[in-house]
């Protein structure tokens, strides 16, 4: 059964009589809707304009990419996917198992990528040892970012544990600031729980409980301190949180309406488009945490085999998308880091420095850590079931840490 429906899949992806056109006009889907990232996107249209290619961006809504993974989907199984599209982590390799994605093995020689990319990036572009998409982004996701005239008006510093900084809030909310900017949704609640889980509990822990779900990990003390904490924060900012997007709530941490944020570096990217300074107006901290580490989620450019694409059009993009130029001009904008090693970040943002010189660290330390909640560490399943119930704790006070906890076991783990 399952070998019928690999056979029909190709069938789909790849007609018999596929005409290899020279396409000059491609359709490029991302999630990328925000001030920051379509700035960016519109850097990657630029670049793939000079080498010929006349694109049509398809940018849908929904930070994670949640929904533009569902539309993805849909357009796959229907034989007509965008030929360009962004993605993470282990979808990568579902997509090229399954025979959607051009094999970009000999640009990736020509051009070096196994020596040039860091090693994060090379091992989830892959498929049985052959590049499959083009490594674009590295991005932080431990940040906080506080706007410092906040923090000032109160007399009060950045806080570098979770305590100190529940305690943080308390203060603020008396003199009426909303502490925190976040929407209600599933993704922006999961990250700040990610970020609350390595900070509290580590490396070891994080690795065992929420990659691994190691039962006895689960069960201990550290995790019931971390719900007890996550709880406190929820009954802190529940009575007026909204379901407003990620980008939202940046504006409102820009306008001094909020006084902290915690998400990846995409935040970075929207200050530098709305021409906020940062680190001065607001800061970059790494959320707290009892040792410097980093959590981080790549995107990628995969490049869909179909009817109305070619592989020289596959190679032309994929060339233009991972040239030096592209990747620096790129990144600089998104906020983020860029897959490859040889970049010069002279120019790049202090919160990306910043982000760089910690990630080394990290890497040395045994600290550097897939997201779960962003599509990099577990299998799409285990991340939108794992999402929902730290989503569902949340917001459901009468949901006690022994229910959650029995919930996650109970996830399957198939891949
Ligand atoms: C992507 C980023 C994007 C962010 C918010 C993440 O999953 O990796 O590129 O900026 O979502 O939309």
């Amino acid at each position: 059964m399952k070998k019928y429906l690999l056979t029909l899949l190709f069938a789909i992806a790849f007609p018999i009589n596929a005409a290899q056109s020279t396409v000059a006009s491609v359709e490029f889907l991302h999630w990328w809707t925000s001030a920051g990232e379509v700035r960016a996107a519109n850097i990657a249209k630029q670049a793939l304009e000079e080498a010929n290619v006349h694109v049509e961006q398809q940018a849908i809504q929904g930070g994670g990419g949640d929904t533009a993974m569902s539309i993805l989907q849909a357009r796959a199984i229907a034989g007509t996917p965008p030929t360009i599209a962004q993605l993470e982590g282990p979808a990568i390799q579902s997509w090229a198992a399954l025979g959607f994605l051009y094999d970009l093995e000999q640009l990736a020689n020509q051009e070096h990528w196994r020596s040039q990319l860091y090693p994060i990036a090379r091992a989830v572009n892959q498929f049985e040892g052959r590049f499959v998409a083009t490594p674009v982004t590295i991005h932080r996701l431990n940040w906080m970012w506080v706007n410092h005239d906040v923090l000032r008006q109160y007399n009060l510093s950045p806080p570098d544990n979770w305590e100190a900084l529940i305690d943080t809030f308390k203060t603020l909310k008396r003199h009426n600031v909303q502490p925190l900017a976040i929407g209600n949704d599933q993704w922006q609640i999961a990250l700040l729980f990610e970020n609350l889980a390595f900070g509290y509990g580590g490396a070891d822990y994080y690795r065992r409980a929420f990659m691994d779900m190691d039962e006895h990990t689960l069960r201990s003390a550290t995790t019931f301190e971390i719900l007890s904490l996550f709880r406190e924060i929820s009954r802190l900012i529940q009575p007026t949180i909204s379901h407003i997007r990620w980008n939202e709530a940046t504006q409102l941490l820009i306008e001094g309406k909020h006084a902290f944020q915690f998400s990846g570096d995409w935040v970075l990217g929207e200050l530098l488009a709305k021409h906020v300074a940062a680190p001065e107006a607001i800061g970059c901290y790494q959320a707290p945490a009892k040792h410097t580490g980093f959590i981080y989620n790549m995107d990628s450019f995969a490049l869909f085999n179909s009817a109305r694409s070619s592989r020289k059009t596959a190679n032309t993009l994929a060339r233009a998308l991972s040239s030096k130029a592209f990747l620096t001009a790129f990144n600089q904008a998104k906020g983020a880091l860029p897959a490859r090693k040889d970049i010069d970040l002279s120019q790049f943002n202090p919160c990306s420095r910043q982000a760089h010189h910690d990630m080394e660290q990290a890497e040395q330390n045994g600290r550097l850590l897939p997201s779960t909640v962003d599509s990099m560490a577990v299998s799409p399943i285990v991340q939108q079931a794992t999402t929902s119930e730290i989503y569902r704790y949340f917001n459901d006070e009468s949901i006690g840490p022994e229910e959650f906890i029995l919930r996650l076991e109970n996830i399957p783990r198939g891949k």
